[in-house]
């Protein structure tokens, strides 16, 4: 089978011209694409939810220049430390279009995140008493919920009973009542329960579970909720012939449940957030590698010149990402590969038992939807350096957006001078 649906931004020659350019491997990204996306998205939402806020999942893609691209769509930002508000600041997100969806959350990061007027989204009752010790409590707090076993689990976030997020039901109520009683006034609800599902059913039933809490919460409490934010875990069609969610359609459902539930309670308006990451970014980028070696053993190998350490989906959860031989598009695929990188770990392999078409060394490689959750997961094991990043602009120029690491950048928190003057031997 030859690639089918999946496409790249690119033709081979123009990929070959890039990468003698740029040295493989990085990463490619298309702005017009994720641009077009972040427009259908808001074409679909905004019509049907006049308070809409997506908040994009900084730690999907955390590079300025995107966060500025997503900003100047009306994206907002969605963070969970120090490091990932100051991006969404530089990048132009402000005040609460800015969340901190954060857990186990440090003093310093509620400090952080209310300085900014990021609005702060608690992960457990205990954290009204802690964020007030720390910080102060801002007006408007939003608290997650964990539905426990009235939602099905899915396969990478897991059951939610089992999982470490949120308050229970009755920490809900009791965690309101708490916040409101110590002078909050503005309230938000918030959940994730899914990671990249395709399913625009489960996706609506998690909006109806948040909007019945929100009437019972009302009706329980008197605390009316100024807005309900679905976290992310919007999927993407990692797999040739999987079928995209259909933004309208999800939009459409929503407003459904919103209008069976929300409306005849009263509390429309009532804004709709979603922490989206994936699906904002994630099929609009690339990561381009070349095959260095090509093995023989008991399988067949392909040896690239990425690793792991550059995209850690496929190793640790055994995902899918598609790969195009560049080039070799229309080709047969008469080859059945391990596409491996070169770290000392036997599931460094981006693809297993891969149907592809027959690769040389210098071939280069494309494994596609690595817009999110990619670059960003890297990691320094092996003392493997990490890849940087280019950005295709709409009008067909690229731009480096992060360069590759180096040496020295492996090695900026050791201090060489301090081990010249340590001696091994001493303090034993
Ligand atoms: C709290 C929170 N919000 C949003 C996201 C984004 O999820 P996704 O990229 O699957 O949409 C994540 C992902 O881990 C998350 O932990």
């Amino acid at each position: 089978m030859a690639t089918s649906d999946k496409t790249l931004p690119l033709d081979a020659a123009q990929l070959r011209q890039l990468a003698e350019r740029f040295p493989t491997p990085f990463y490619l990204y298309d702005e017009a694409a994720m641009r077009a996306n972040a427009r259908r998205i808001m074409a679909a939402f905004r019509p049907l939810f006049p308070d809409f806020h997506e908040h994009y999942a900084v730690k999907a893609l955390p590079n300025p220049f995107i966060l500025k691209i997503l900003a100047d769509e009306g994206l907002g930002a969605d963070c969970a430390s120090i490091p990932e508000l100051i991006l969404a600041d530089k990048a132009g997100m402000r005040g609460e279009e800015v969340m901190l969806t954060s857990n186990e959350t440090p003093a310093r990061e509620f400090i952080a995140a209310k300085r900014q007027g990021a609005v702060i989204n608690l992960d457990d009752i205990t954290h009204i008493d802690f964020l007030e010790t720390a910080a102060g409590l801002p007006e408007l707090v939003s608290c997650r919920y964990n539905p426990g076993p009235l939602k099905d689990g899915n396969h990478i976030i897991g059951k939610p009973e089992e999982a470490k997020y949120g308050f229970t039901r009755e920490q809900i109520l009791a965690g309101f009542v708490r916040l409101q009683a110590k002078g909050v006034r503005r309230f938000g609800l918030h959940t994730m329960v899914a990671s990249n599902e395709l399913n625009v059913d489960y996706h609506v039933e998690t909006a109806r579970i948040l909007f019945e809490l929100a009437v019972e919460i009302k009706a329980r409490t008197g605390i009316r909720m100024e807005f309900v934010n679905l976290g992310g875990g919007a999927g993407i069609p990692y797999r040739p012939g999987q079928q995209p969610i259909d933004y309208q359609v999800l939009a459409r459902g929503i407003r459904a449940a919103y209008d069976a539930i929300i409306v005849p309670a009263g509390l429309d308006p009532l804004g709709l957030h979603l922490e989206w990451g994936r699906i904002i970014t994630g099929p609009y980028g690339w990561l381009i590698t070349k095959a260095v070696h090509t093995k023989s053993i008991y399988r067949e190998y392909v040896g690239v010149d990425a690793s792991m350490a550059d995209l850690m989906r496929p190793g640790m959860y055994g995902a899918y990402h598609h790969i195009t031989v560049v080039g070799k598009e229309g080709a047969p695929a008469t080859e059945t590969y391990d596409v491996v990188g070169s770290l000392c770990e036997n599931n460094d392999k981006f693809a297993v038992a891969r149907q592809l078409p027959k690769v040389a060394v210098g071939d280069l490689i494309a494994i596609h939807d690595a817009g999110a959750h990619g670059r960003a997961m890297g990691f320094n094991y092996n003392g493997k350096l990490r890849c940087g990043e280019l950005l295709l602009r709409p009008d067909g120029s690229t731009v480096p957006i992060r360069r590759s690491e180096t040496i020295d950048d492996y090695f900026t928190t050791l201090d060489f001078a301090a081990l010249e003057r340590f001696d091994a031997k001493a303090g034993q």
